[in-house]
């Protein structure tokens, strides 16, 4: 496959095809998604719940999205990879933002950079767009802002938080983002927002409206099972096969049955003897 650049993802929402992103974390992971021809590659912060165990996004760094970038970019050479600012590497200035979103452009080999926010980031945004930095917006539920918002609930589920939302998209579009990731709001508010900018809009637990889905990985696969939300679709119970897996190499361990035969090196009967003589 040929690199995928925003110019192809422009190509393939301009025919009204869909485009497909997942996050991942690490190379095998990327090279999985690699192999099924995933569009967009995420690393999210979401790896601090994910990968980390942590309860929310919050103490995620920028130098563990870099690592895990860096790994993910080594396994899906040609997938879009974008690159997740971490909480406080943006919102304290302009000049901060820009120097972090430059790290993870830099130092992983990201195509771009997602942040999350509405129209009190779009100077933010236009800056970093700026310096050259693809950006892609973040609205809906924006998971940095857990506090405030009072934890992981849908957004613009009333008429005025919803014509919010869109005011929020526009202003995004704005500011130059090159596409914008709808998180967890009623679908006939992402299609008005699908409606009134020409960016591409990529939603996560929005609806079918826009340009793509998004999921996280680890919750289409059934390997995280702290929780799940509504709008996930399960494709494997990975977390029940590894359990099955490990289960069966404990009692092969406690019954002998491992390592077989088939398991070990062989000597030659020759050497054995000479060995033990
Ligand atoms: O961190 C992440 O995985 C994200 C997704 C929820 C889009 O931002
Ligand atoms: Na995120």
């Amino acid at each position: 496959r040929k690199k995928i650049m925003i110019p192809d993802l422009y190509a393939k929402y301009e025919k009204g095809e869909p485009i497909t992103m997942l996050t991942a974390y690490d190379y095998p992971m990327a090279l999985l998604e690699e192999k099924a021809g995933v569009d967009i590659i995420l690393v999210g912060d979401s790896m601090g719940m994910t990968v980390y165990g942590l309860d929310t996004t919050l103490p995620v760094t920028l130098d563990m999205i870099i690592r895990h970038a860096q790994a993910v970019r080594r396994g899906a050479p040609t997938a879009f990879i974008v690159g997740d600012m971490p909480y406080m590497t943006y919102q304290v200035n302009k000049d901060e933002a820009i120097r972090n979103a430059g790290r993870l452009m830099a130092e992983a080999g990201v195509d771009a950079i997602k942040l999350e926010g509405g129209r009190e980031m779009a100077e933010t945004i236009a800056a970093i767009v700026k310096a050259t930095i693809p950006v892609m917006g973040h609205i809906g539920l924006t998971p940095q802002s857990i506090s405030q918002l009072g934890g992981f609930k849908a957004q613009g589920r009333t008429a005025e938080s919803a014509l919010k939302l869109v005011e929020d998209a526009k202003a995004l579009e704005a500011a130059g983002c090159f596409s914008i990731l709808v998180e967890a709001v009623p679908p006939e508010v992402n299609k008005v927002i699908v409606e009134t900018v020409k960016v591409p809009i990529i939603s996560l637990g929005s609806g079918v409206y826009g340009a793509g889905q998004c999921l996280i990985v680890h919750d289409m696969l059934g390997f995280f099972d702290r929780f799940t939300p509504k709008f996930v679709k399960k494709y494997a119970n990975l977390n029940a096969e590894i359990v099955k897996a490990l289960e069966a190499y404990v009692a092969d361990v406690k019954e002998k049955n491992f390592p077989g035969p088939e398991h070990v090196y062989p000597m030659s009967r020759e050497e054995v003897e000479k060995f033990l003589a």
